[in-house]
């Protein structure tokens, strides 16, 4: 029944584990190797109950040779899916070494490593970051790049990296996911996001708002060129976003140039459409005021989803009521997120 090994870099993390649920589902045997720096042990164990099945997980560091080198030496792999790095924007600002050093070192050495035990198929998260402040909407991937931070521009130069590798070796196969905005949890309400702290998201802000956890959503801005002035994106349900990847190595053996996909809805929705979603969908108020426009922030990132559908047959299925739904039950259900 089992397909294929699969490593997955980061799979503890909020995509990672919920991609690994589908990729179990789909007949995959994977491998989920991360550093805990983001993430806890407790995430797969709950993976374990949903799926019913024990899973392998490696702790180490896409920085460090030797934990690849253990990992590809014990077991046959065909492909990676790669989602280990940090991801915090203002975090990249103030420790760039860092960001560099986790996001494209880390990259180098798995690429490296996967080449010396000839596994050249990887999938990659990228993001919309990379489009910076693009000219209009919906957006294509054949949009002018720009980064505007450290994470983003990590992100740019990853996908420059694995461009190069491509043209150095043909038998590489890379797929370029770039994310818009993931959120939701899995419908167990066992699993979701879980960040640190004061949450720097929206979807996280909000619903730990509604659970009562902060007192106030801040809306960063309420004069952009939107249609209630305040900032729109292209929100997509995790778990969509997760299928895009079972939907990425289906195809990956086939591919004869690197592929790059947007994984967005299409559709854009502002801060106060969200919070307006959120409030039906839980049943709470979700207090706000209006702040100033936060450093960086664009008016509106949404997608032109159609090349994913053509290549990847791939399109999103949860809408808005899902996402604030999910989100919910997993944020009322865990209201301190793992620790419990
Ligand atoms: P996450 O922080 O929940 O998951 C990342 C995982 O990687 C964590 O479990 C962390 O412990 C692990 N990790 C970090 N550095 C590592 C290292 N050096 N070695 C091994 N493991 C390491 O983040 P996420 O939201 O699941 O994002 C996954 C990927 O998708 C990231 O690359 C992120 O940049 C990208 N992405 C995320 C979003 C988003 O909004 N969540 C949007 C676009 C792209
Ligand atoms: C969404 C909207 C805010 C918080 C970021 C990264 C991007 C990608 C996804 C990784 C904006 C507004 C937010 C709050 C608010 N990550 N907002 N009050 O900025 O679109 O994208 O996450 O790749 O790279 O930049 O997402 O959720 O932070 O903001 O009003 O407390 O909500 O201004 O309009 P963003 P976000």
């Amino acid at each position: 029944m089992s397909k294929h090994k699969i490593l997955v870099t980061g799979g503890a993390g909020y995509i990672g584990s919920h991609t690994a649920i589908l990729l179990i589902e789909a007949g995959y045997d994977i491998i989920i190797f991360d550093n805990f720096s983001n993430a806890s042990k407790e995430s797969i164990k709950r993976v374990e109950t949903i799926v019913n099945k024990d899973i392998i997980l490696i702790e180490g560091d896409i920085r460090n040779r030797n934990d690849l080198h253990n990992v590809f030496t014990h077991y046959c792999i065909d492909a990676v899916i790669h989602f280990a790095g940090l991801k915090a924007v203002g975090e990249s600002v103030e420790k760039p070494l860092s960001y560099y050093d986790n996001n494209i070192n880390g990259t180098i050495v798995l690429c490296e490593v996967m080449a010396e035990h000839n596994c050249k198929s990887i999938v990659f998260s990228s993001s919309a970051t990379v489009y910076g402040d693009p000219h209009t909407t919906p957006i294509k991937e054949n949009f002018p790049l720009s980064a505007t931070n450290p994470y983003g521009r990590s992100k740019l130069f990853i996908e420059e990296m694995l461009h190069d590798l491509y043209i150095s070796d043909s038998s590489w196969k890379i797929i370029l996911l770039r994310y818009f905005n993931p959120v939701g949890a899995h419908i167990s309400g066992t699993i979701g996001e879980d960040p640190n702290g004061i949450p720097n998201n929206l979807m996280p802000f909000i619903a730990q708002t509604a659970v009562g956890k902060l007192n106030c959503l801040s809306v960063f801005g309420d004069d952009y060129d939107t249609h209630d002035g305040t900032g729109v994106r292209d929100y997509i349900h995790v778990t969509d976003l997760a299928d895009g990847h079972v939907k990425a190595l289906d195809i990956i053996k086939d591919i004869k140039k690197v592929i790059t996909v947007n994984l967005g809805t299409g559709t854009g929705y502002s801060v106060l459409d969200m919070v307006k979603a959120f409030e039906k969908a839980s049943g709470k108020d979700v207090p706000y005021c209006i702040a100033p426009r936060r450093a960086g922030d664009i008016a509106k990132c949404f997608a032109d989803p159609s090349y994913a559908k053509e290549v990847l047959n791939w399109e999103a299925t949860k809408g808005i009521e899902e996402m604030c739904q999910d989100s919910w039950r997993w944020q009322s259900n865990n209201p301190n997120g793992y620790e419990g």
